[in-house]
């Protein structure tokens, strides 16, 4: 007698099977980011940026350190595609990335806001392009007004916020779209040191107890010690052309204390990279 219909759908499904276990096993998924000798050049054909070879996981919270003028702010303005690479790729996810990248968000030192919208109008401004519906797009944003301490300030112009608070709009915008990537422009240095050391553990609180769905965070700063404080992983950049001269792990446990010996350690190391 054959196989019963029972045995003959085990023989036909079982190497199959196997065959995708194996699969799930050895393939890993693409990284997040990856940037493939991108170079940017102005129109002027000045070579500002590059070739820059970069790859970013899951997980990671990255900070770019470099002198002025070495394309911090270019390289992040590529990286989430509000300006285009002159050559090279931007690989998001496996797939090369054309134009603004709505996975990402962009937070700026300027602020960036609109003086003439409040602060809820403000932060739900990013997804308008999305196509939320009004209610949708205002309890989204005040979900992010409250995470970022600002409740109470949704009517609010930025003219009537501190520094401080007119940056926790900018975070607030920027969340509100709930970027996979999210990348900060030196978003502390224009408060004072207080506020910024206040903003400063807030986002590495939002960041490391989850509360948002991005997947990594892209800072740059001026500063060897909000780096230290702040990232696993720090990118060092030359300047003309701005290029990564370094890329370290900052391998110090959470929370991490200014001023221990460990921390001083880290900031030394990361000072003699960039003198
Ligand atoms: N739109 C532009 N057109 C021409 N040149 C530009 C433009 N944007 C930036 N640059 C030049 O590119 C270089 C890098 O500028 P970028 O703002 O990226 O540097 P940065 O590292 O962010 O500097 P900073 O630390 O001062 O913010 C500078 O020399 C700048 O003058
Ligand atoms: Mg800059």
């Amino acid at each position: 007698m054959g196989p019963t219909l029972i045995t003959t759908l085990i023989m036909m499904t079982t190497p199959v099977e196997e065959k995708a276990s194996a699969q799930e096993l050895t393939v890993e998924p693409p990284p997040l980011l990856e940037l493939r000798d991108v170079t940017k050049s102005f129109s002027n054909r000045i070579h500002i940026l590059g070739p820059i070879r970069l790859t970013v996981e899951e997980g990671e919270f990255v900070v770019i350190i470099g002198p002025s003028g070495s394309g911090k702010s270019t390289l992040l303005r590529v990286i989430t595609g509000l300006t285009d690479a002159t050559s090279g790729e931007v690989i998001y996810k496996g797939k090369r990335q054309w134009g603004v990248n709505h996975k990402a968000a962009l937070v700026f030192q300027s602020f960036a806001l609109f003086p003439w919208l409040t602060v809820m109008e403000n932060v739900a401004l990013g997804l308008e392009a999305q196509g939320f519906s009004k209610p949708e797009r205002y309890a989204r944003a005040r979900r992010y007004i409250d995470l970022v301490g600002l409740d109470g300030y949704e009517r609010a112009y930025p003219r009537e916020l501190s520094g401080g608070m007119k940056q926790r709009v900018g975070l607030a915008r920027a969340l509100t779209v709930e970027p996979e990537l999210l990348c900060m422009d030196e978003p502390f240095s224009a408060l004072d040191a207080l506020t910024a050391s206040n903003l400063r553990e807030q986002v590495l609180d939002i960041w490391l107890s989850k509360q948002i769905v991005t997947k990594a965070i892209i800072l740059v700063t001026h500063s060897v010690e909000e780096a230290v404080l702040m990232g696993d992983r720090a990118l060092v950049l030359a300047s003309k052309p701005g290029r990564i001269l370094a890329d370290r792990p900052i391998a110090l446990p959470r929370p991490r204390r200014l001023k221990s010996p460990q921390f001083e350690e880290q900031v030394d190391q990361l000072y003699s990279l960039i003198v």
